[in-house]
């Protein structure tokens, strides 16, 4: 059985070039994915076979799935549904092969040509080749596999939110650096980096300091073997960007005061944390707190946040998430909710605007304490945010006998895992169940249903344009 995370392996790399793409009649198709980029593959048993192969489907992760004649599967990386590709091989598992693309034999009528410079070989995304639309079935199609596989035939149709967007969403971009301390992203199934000066996904504020710092090669050889990693946050309502340099050491007061320098003399953002709390350049007083204003559901309110902590990166489609929420949540009028993995109060604030008496739930104090802060500042007067691992926090909720009409859930990709089964004792009528992971998404519901839960209906939003990734919005009622 196919399951639905299977990753790659580590790859040795050599450089192929990226076929020309051929309809039917072998002739070359203008305008798509033909051309000059390349792709770096394994050249370990990298075989490359002339047997077309047809692709039924996209798997989760983005490959395309096809049956090869010994009856094997492979999944390439590159193919959409629908397609006809020559294969190469770039990894033989058991019961599966793993490949590229090394020709089109019958384009998909989606595909289109990747609008990226670095996609090719930058593994930051992967559905570039698709068009958003086509990505969002895609997306769909394997929510509903991931259901059918965990045996929850019980949703016949399912809902889409699409993207508003199809780049420049991301509000909060976070990437590698080399060891000449160049951004970059990993390339596909490796640990290469792969420099990048801008990156289509992120917001005009972000690449614009991304550009900033990739081209300036005296913060590069300052953050080379000092800083791992970058953050980049744009504030949704002034524009600002803060960046977060992360690091394992810690910084000396000299090399501090070097840096600062550093920045103040280039200022690639507004204002620079070496983390967890040291700011390090403030242009014209800039602080590392974003904000957001909120319109919807027949609310007004504004969340504020510090760089650094979890908030919904893709910020113009989160206000239409929270609205699908809430709405699900309204439906069972409820006087009492519990908003598990609550953030900063993304989904708790305006619960709390609705009138409903919420509990929050969350393990990053800084997120805790912007939740209050964010409950306050918009004249919330009764809300309980308890500190700690959601696990054991459910636990201590049922031991205690407490009881709450709705529990709203947006775990991390794990999921909730075996602490769903602690939900019904919480006695909700209706559980309204967030996740970024169609697999371990069914897997939780599968445990919900086996209680007695029925699954009313399924919205997948797409929150990730140009990446596999998938978010869904489950709906269950007792
Ligand atoms: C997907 S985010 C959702 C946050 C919030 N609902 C929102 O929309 O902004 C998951 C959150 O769960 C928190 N978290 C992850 N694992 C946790 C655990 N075991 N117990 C408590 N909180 C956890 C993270 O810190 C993060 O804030």
């Amino acid at each position: 059985m196919l399951h639905c995370c299977l990753t790659g392996a580590a790859y040795e790399t050599a450089v192929i070039t990226i076929p020309k793409i051929h309809n039917t009649e072998g002739h070359c198709l203008p305008g798509r994915n033909a051309g000059s980029a390349q792709y770096r593959m394994n050249t370990n048993q990298n075989q490359p076979s002339e047997t077309p192969l047809f692709i039924e489907k996209l798997v989760h992760g983005g490959q395309g799935l096809g049956h090869l004649a010994e009856g094997k599967i492979a999944l390439v990386t590159g193919a959409l549904p629908g397609e006809t590709v020559l294969l190469r091989v770039t990894q033989r598992k058991q019961g599966y092969v793993e490949g590229l693309v090394r020709d089109i034999v019958a384009a998909a009528p989606e595909r289109i040509s990747p609008a990226c410079p670095y996609y090719a070989d930058c593994g930051g995304c992967n559905l570039q080749h698709a068009d958003l639309a086509a990505q969002l079935r895609m997306k769909t199609a394997i929510v509903a596999e991931c259901l059918t596989r965990a045996g929850l035939n019980t949703v016949s149709e399912l809902a889409a939110l699409p993207a508003p967007e199809a780049f420049g969403s991301r509000h909060r971009l976070r990437l590698h650096l080399d060891a000449a301390g160049r951004p970059g992203f990993f390339q596909r199934a490796s640990k290469r980096l792969v420099p990048v000066q801008r990156c289509l996904l992120a917001s005009a504020g972000i690449n614009r300091a991304l550009a900033g710092l990739a081209t300036s090669a005296k913060l590069c050889s300052w953050f080379a073997g000092r800083v791992q990693e970058l953050e980049f946050a744009e504030c949704p309502e002034s524009g600002r960007v803060v960046l977060v340099l992360y690091a394992r050491k810690t910084l000396n007061a000299g090399a501090r005061k070097e840096v600062a320098l550093r920045f103040a003399r280039e200022p690639c953002a507004d204002c620079i944390l070496w983390r967890p709390n040291v700011v390090l350049y403030q242009r014209d007083g800039a602080v590392p707190v974003l904000h957001q204003h909120f319109v919807h559901s027949g609310l007004e309110y504004r969340l504020s946040w510090p760089a650094g902590t979890f908030f919904q990166a893709n910020t113009s489609l989160n206000g239409q998430l929270v609205a699908l929420v809430l709405e699900a949540v309204r439906e069972c009028q409820p006087q009492t909710v519990l908003d598990l993995f609550c953030g900063s109060g993304n989904f708790s604030v305006p619960f709390g605007l609705a009138g409903f008496q919420v509990t929050g739930v969350e393990w990053a104090k800084a997120s805790v304490q912007w939740a209050e802060n964010n409950a306050r500042q918009n004249g919330l007067r009764h809300f309980s945010f308890l500190v700690g691992d959601v696990n054991r926090k459910l636990e201590q909720l049922v031991t205690r006998g407490q009881r709450f009409d709705c529990v709203v859930l947006d775990p991390p990709r794990t999921g909730l895992g075996k602490a769903t089964a602690l939900l019904p004792k919480l006695a909700p009528r209706r559980i309204v169940s967030i996740s970024c992971d169609p697999a371990t998404h069914a897997r939780d519901l599968g445990l919900l249903l086996a209680v007695g839960y029925r699954l009313e209906r399924l919205t997948v939003v797409d929150m990730f344009p140009q990446t596999h990734h998938i978010e869904s919005v489950a709906v269950l009622n007792r």
